[in-house]
């Protein structure tokens, strides 16, 4: 009866992978405020990849750990750079899986049989840059104080070589997360002139300076110097973080997403109840972090905190949900015992 009744359900194709690969790593690395997670090799980031085809995932986001760091982020938009190798790695797995007739269901109107998940990929320089901010730095005279800020347009440049870089590299969709304000509308002019309209953007929309990225700089090996509440939102901002959607709406996202989830979900209820496009949140590394820690000491029942919180969070008004479990869920999806099932 619970199961004919349940009013949300998740698929694996709800979900979305986020998977970080590091140059010249010799063995995948475990990030230990993540448990189970690692920094992917590339041989090992095309199994991973395998895998998320077989468990028939929506998506798989990568990032990218360069070996060099600069002011600038050189690394972000190089031709081979680690995240562009890593998609073309990431849309071979995917297209050697799909022809290997293992990747998810095709789902309605699919002409194939096989459908394996959207390679999306961050577009940001945090994991680029040797300071970790998202952006360039640029020197502001507030009166007789100087201080050292992103420079939002010159950051726009970066982002638009960058979006296009990994385009070429394969990706499906680019997903800018640097909050600059007009990422998104420099974004699609630079990937329509390249001749990619095709590729779509995925929206950072209303993402909050959070302390629950934690184990994310871990996660990239960043040493993030000061703070990101320049240009990141005030965790108090509800009505702030619906105009940030609209305003990627408007300059031409094809999905807006909240981040993080767990903490924000009235803001995505908010933004799901009004946006004409699918609607995505981020359950993050901090997310992921405390639900590891709390069930490794035997405090809590891990599968079930874990379906609790994604099932929030679907609940709430997310199409798509990234989640470091979503290879894990999908396999419990298949034994029917998730949600209203049990
Ligand atoms: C930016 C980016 C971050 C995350 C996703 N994209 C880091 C940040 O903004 O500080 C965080 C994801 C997580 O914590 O799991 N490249």
């Amino acid at each position: 009866m619970r199961r004919l009744v349940a009013e949300t359900r998740l698929h694996p194709a709800d979900l979305v992978l986020p998977l970080f690969v590091k140059e010249g790593l010799a063995e995948p690395h475990p990030i230990s405020s993540m448990p189970g997670v690692v920094q992917h090799t590339e041989a090992t980031l095309a199994e991973a990849v395998r895998d998320a085809t077989r468990a028939g995932l929506g998506g798989v986001m990568l990032f990218g750990i360069p070996a060099l760091r600069d002011a600038t982020g050189t690394e972000a938009d190089a031709e081979d750079g680690i995240l562009q190798r890593g998609i073309r790695i990431a849309r071979d797995a995917v297209r050697e899986a799909e022809a290997a007739g293992t990747g998810g269901t095709g789902g309605t109107g699919g002409t194939s049989g096989r459908v394996g998940p959207v390679v999306m990929a961050d577009t940001c320089l945090d994991e680029f840059t040797d300071h970790g901010h998202c952006g360039v730095l640029t020197t502001r005279h507030d009166g007789s104080r100087e201080a050292t800020v992103v420079d939002n347009d010159a950051t726009l440049e970066r982002y638009a070589t960058m979006a296009v870089a990994q385009a070429r590299a394969g990706a499906d969709v680019v997903a800018p997360s640097g909050m600059m304000d007009g990422q998104v509308g420099v974004i699609r002019a630079a990937l329509d002139e390249a001749g990619f309209a095709d590729v779509g953007i995925l929206a950072y929309s209303a993402k909050y300076a959070s302390a629950f990225y934690g184990p994310f700089r871990e996660a990239v090996d960043s040493a993030l110097q000061g703070d990101r509440r320049t240009y990141q939102m005030d965790a108090g901002n509800a009505r702030e973080g619906r105009r940030e959607a609209d305003l990627d709406l408007a300059e031409g996202a094809d999905m807006v997403m909240v981040k993080p989830a767990g903490s924000y979900l009235d803001v995505l209820a908010a933004v799901a109840g009004t946006s004409p496009v699918p609607v995505a949140a981020y359950q993050v590394s901090g997310e992921y972090a405390m639900i590891e820690a709390a069930a490794s000491n035997g405090w809590i029942d891990r599968r079930g905190a874990i379906t609790e919180s994604v099932l929030g969070i679907r609940r709430a008004g997310a199409d798509v949900i990234l989640t470091y479990w979503a290879t894990e869920i999908a396999g419990w999806l298949r034994d029917e015992t998730f949600g209203g099932a049990r």
